[in-house]
Parts: C-alpha cells; structure tokens; sequence
C-alpha cells in the first residue's frame, strides 16, 4: 500500500506528460540487470563489496542481510545476488 501511495506521488512529480504505465516500478526493475542494482544501491552506505570478496555461497546470506537494509525488492536481491555470484 505504502508502495503504492509512494509510486504515485513519485509519477505525479515527475510529470504529468508520461504515461502512467511507464511509471510501474515491475518494468523499472525488470529493466534493470544485477550490476545496475549493485552500483545503485550497494556503494550508498559503504563501498559496495566486489564479487571476489566472498565466497558464491555467502551472498546468500549477505543479500538477505543487505536487502533489509538497503530496502531492495526480493526481485532486485535475487538480481544483486546471482550478479556478485556470477563471478566466483
Ligand atoms: C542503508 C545502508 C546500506 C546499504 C544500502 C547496503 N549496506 Fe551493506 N552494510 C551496511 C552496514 C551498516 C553494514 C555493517 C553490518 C551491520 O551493521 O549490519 C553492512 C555490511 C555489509 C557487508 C559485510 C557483511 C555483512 O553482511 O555484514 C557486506 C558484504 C555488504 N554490506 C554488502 C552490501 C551489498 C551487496 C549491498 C547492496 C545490495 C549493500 N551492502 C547495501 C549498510 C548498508
């Protein structure tokens, strides 16, 4: 709800010119790859941790952690994390 309430303040300050479909934020985030949402979101608080920092199977742990804290969808930590997976 509080969601919802956000993405409509968020679409009637950024213009009344777009439509409304274009405001969805599914499509922002399906839009949007793993590495994308890292850089986005994982260097706000600290520097954001590279993929070699940790082993494949810790990323688990750390997206779940990270995702509360960063306030990322289920979606986006899924993408974060098979992002920082791919590489170890
Ligand atoms: C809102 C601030 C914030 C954001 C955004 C954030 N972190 Fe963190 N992160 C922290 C804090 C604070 C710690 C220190 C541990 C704690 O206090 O929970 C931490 C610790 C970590 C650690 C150390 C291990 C651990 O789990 O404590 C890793 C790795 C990490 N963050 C990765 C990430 C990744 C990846 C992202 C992007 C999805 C991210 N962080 C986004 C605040 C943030």
């Amino acid at each position: 709800m509080k969601k919802i309430i956000i993405t409509f303040i968020v679409c009637a300050i950024t213009g009344s010119g777009l439509l409304l479909s274009s405001c969805a934020p599914t499509k922002d985030i399906a839009d949007k790859g793993g590495a994308q949402l890292w850089g986005e979101n994982c260097s706000r608080c600290h520097n954001a941790p590279t993929m070699d920092q940790y082993a494949k199977e810790d990323w688990g742990i750390i997206g779940t952690h990270m995702k509360l804290k960063a306030g990322l969808t289920a979606q986006e930590t899924k993408k974060v994390v098979e992002y920082l997976q791919s590489g170890n």
